[in-house]
């Protein structure tokens, strides 16, 4: 399983908190900034991250800004992306088991960097489910290909 994780300078802070988090869970991982907290634009991070995932670079990705609604907007504009904006671990399973998400958005204006690290770990640790569940996914991206 290999990560890759961005955010804007509102999910710095919560972004390095989740590094640690893989790093402490030996998790293979690319960290793709902001490296500073100077003030961004939140869809050049996004696109970085739905690019490599969409491009199949990365296993799975993780997107933080203040509120992970403007992250979420941009990555699920990019084909074969299925990003998910989750404030509980139930969300994050759910998002994995019957919805393939690829891509994790949080907003650490909304949650503790507890919380979160606890919903990263249902994420990564959900496998997809299959059955009536790839029907669904595969009629998702049978709407992309209406766009
Ligand atoms: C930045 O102020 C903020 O707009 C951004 O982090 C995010 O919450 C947008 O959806």
């Amino acid at each position: 399983m290999k990560i890759i994780l961005a955010s804007d300078h509102a999910g710095l802070e919560l972004r390095q908190a989740l590094v640690g988090l893989l790093q402490e869970k030996g998790v293979s991982f690319q960290d793709v900034g902001p490296t500073t907290s100077e003030s961004v634009d939140y869809p050049d991070f996004a696109k970085k991250v739905a690019r490599a995932v969409a491009a199949g670079e990365y296993t799975l990705g993780v997107l933080v800004c203040g509120t992970g609604i403007g992250m979420s907007i941009v990555a699920n504009k990019y084909r074969g992306i299925r990003a998910a904006l989750c404030s509980t671990e139930f969300e994050a399973r759910m998002a994995r088991e019957h919805n393939d998400a690829n891509i994790l958005c949080l907003g650490q204006r909304v949650l503790g960097a507890g919380v979160a690290k606890g919903i990263l770990e249902a994420f990564l640790a959900t496998p997809f489910a299959g059955g009536k569940h790839a029907r669904r996914v595969q009629m998702i991206r049978e709407a992309e290909s209406e766009r």
